[in-house]
């Protein structure tokens, strides 16, 4: 199957959105010279300078720790942009970028950073000569984003007379339902919540967002998209890399906290979410809100029927021998932190009664893969002979995220020959081809749309909240049985044990 892409313009999901303007700005990065920073958030910032996306007044004030002259931070973000841009920059797009980014040390529980910063941005405004809107992007470790925000509002940072001001949160957003309730109750006595713009990157990534146009732009798939049709989901984030450098964060998290909470709750709500009326912020989150809340948290009893969560052991991973969890470096040797976990959930609403969502993550995998399959309920009945029944399996829509963006139809179809013989195919649509453009970065489209003051591709509080009550009690019930682990071997298929949250009739799809 091939598809030809329409002109955006005429796409209703992205018209409207697109006409916002951004206005002139100035970015303030909390945890400049952070892995977050280099990595993602610089690269973005060229690549937008290079599409022209950025508005024609853009200004950068990276703020950390160490001390060291503007043009020392200038050259670290050069460094950083030639390493990780998706693209070759373009010297003359970096030197004019790089023009305008000062850079402010200190630590974030020092007053004076804020009146320097605040320094900076008047400084800003007066060369400009109006006041321009100001973004504080909170990239830091989670426990200074209260201290932050609390020092913003001190400073009289939160309001700007005659401009806007936000501010990006990065995730985690607490580390369980009491954090994040009183987080939010921080954030919120500061900023009002159309200030706050909560990110989780997976809704800046152009294949979840086309979920919603696949299943809102097309007619055909919502007469079947509910319990009638549909068997099973089964969502899965399988990564082949491990820890890495990560341990101080990722033991404190794990796989439940660090993938399932967030992204991978927002693919289900995006699988399960009602038609929104309008593609406004607050529609589209109220859809999604009501999702989490037709999730009914899993009781005590309920947990270890249907989540588990497993360790990698050591393994092999591209070819080379790699080390278990418990042997990287940073990590306790006793730690029951999962690097796997799986989750079966029911959504209680009229659309989803009794229709199971599988959800699983783990690390050092067989390979990466993100993808969501939906499962059709299989025919009610074969009209074949026995042996061309042989071949009939349940269609599947599998929606790839990453890394072959696109969708994947599981049909039955003869084989040719005399006998009625039937064997699965699949229609493809594939982004690659059917583009043939280089998909923007998650963060280059959430970065304008805070600019931009749209909020539709991030976590509202209450959604965030929803989240953490999902996982709270698994959350608790793990800690109270700490245990050795299961193991599996790294590079490889994950647990044996994730079938057993499985109903009988069901099982996951290869890696
Ligand atoms: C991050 C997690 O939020 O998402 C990481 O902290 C994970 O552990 C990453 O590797 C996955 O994101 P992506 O975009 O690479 O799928």
């Amino acid at each position: 199957m091939s598809a030809v892409a329409a002109p955006q313009a005429e796409n209703p999901l992205v018209a409207g959105l697109e006409r916002l303007p951004v206005a002139a700005t100035t970015l303030v990065i909390f945890g400049a010279t952070g892995d977050l920073a280099r990595r993602k958030l610089l690269p973005a910032l060229y690549n937008l300078a290079h599409e022209g996306a950025l508005p024609e007044r853009f200004h950068l004030v990276g703020v950390a720790r160490r001390e060291k002259a503007h043009e020392d931070y200038r050259a670290e973000c050069e460094e950083a942009i030639r390493q990780f841009s998706r693209t070759t920059p373009d010297p003359e797009v970096l030197k004019r970028l790089l023009e305008h980014v000062r850079y402010v040390p200190g630590t974030f529980d020092d007053e004076h950073v804020y009146s320097k910063v605040a320094e900076v941005l008047d400084d800003f405004d007066e060369h400009a000569q109006e006041p321009l809107n100001r973004l504080f992007y909170l990239s830091t470790a989670p426990t200074f984003f209260p201290v932050i925000v609390k020092a913003l509002g001190e400073h009289g940072l939160c309001h700007h007379e005659g401009a806007e001001v936000r501010v990006i949160i990065e995730k985690p957003f607490g580390a369980s339902l009491e954090e994040a309730r009183s987080l939010n109750k921080i954030v919120l006595e500061v900023f009002d919540e159309t200030q706050v713009f909560r990110i989780d990157h997976y809704l800046g990534k152009e294949t979840v967002q086309n979920l919603l146009a696949f299943r809102f732009a097309n007619g055909m798939f919502e007469p079947l998209w509910n319990r009638n049709y549909i068997d099973q989901v089964q969502i899965t984030a399988a990564e082949d890399i491990g820890i890495g450098t990560r341990a101080g964060y990722y033991d404190h998290a794990g796989a439940l906290r660090d993938l399932i909470q967030n992204h991978m709750l927002q693919l289900l709500c995006h699988v399960a979410m009602e038609p929104p009326v309008s593609f406004t912020a607050d529609e589209v989150r109220n859809e999604k809100v009501k999702v989490l809340q037709a999730i009914d948290p899993l009781t005590e009893r309920e947990i270890p029927g249907m989540a588990m969560r497993a360790q990698y052991g050591p393994g092999h991973s591209g070819g080379d021998d790699v080390p278990g969890y418990l042997e990287e470096q940073g990590i306790p040797s006793d730690s029951s932190t999962e690097t796997y976990a799986a989750l079966r959930l029911q959504v209680d609403n009229w659309r989803w009664a009794g229709v199971p969502f599988y959800l699983r993550t783990g690390k050092r995998l067989a390979r990466q893969v993100t993808e969501i399959a939906v499962v059709l309920k299989p025919v009610p009945h074969l009209a074949f002979s026995d042996e061309g029944s042989l071949g009939v399996l349940p269609n599947q829509l599998i929606m790839t995220l990453q890394p072959n963006e696109g969708v994947s139809l599981r049909l039955g179809a003869k084989i040719p020959g005399t006998r009625m013989m039937i064997r699965p195919v699949h229609m493809e649509f594939l982004y690659g081809t059917s583009f043939l453009s280089q998909s923007p970065e998650a963060y280059e489209r959430l970065i304008t749309d805070a600019m931009r003051g749209d909020a539709t591709l991030f976590t509202r509080d209450d959604e965030v909240e929803a989240q953490w009550r999902i996982c709270d009690p698994i959350l608790n019930e793990w800690a109270q049985h700490p245990g050795p682990l299961p193991q599996y071997e790294a590079g490889s298929q994950g647990p044996a044990q994730a079938s057993e949250i499985m109903r009988p009739e069901h099982s996951w799809r290869a890696i």
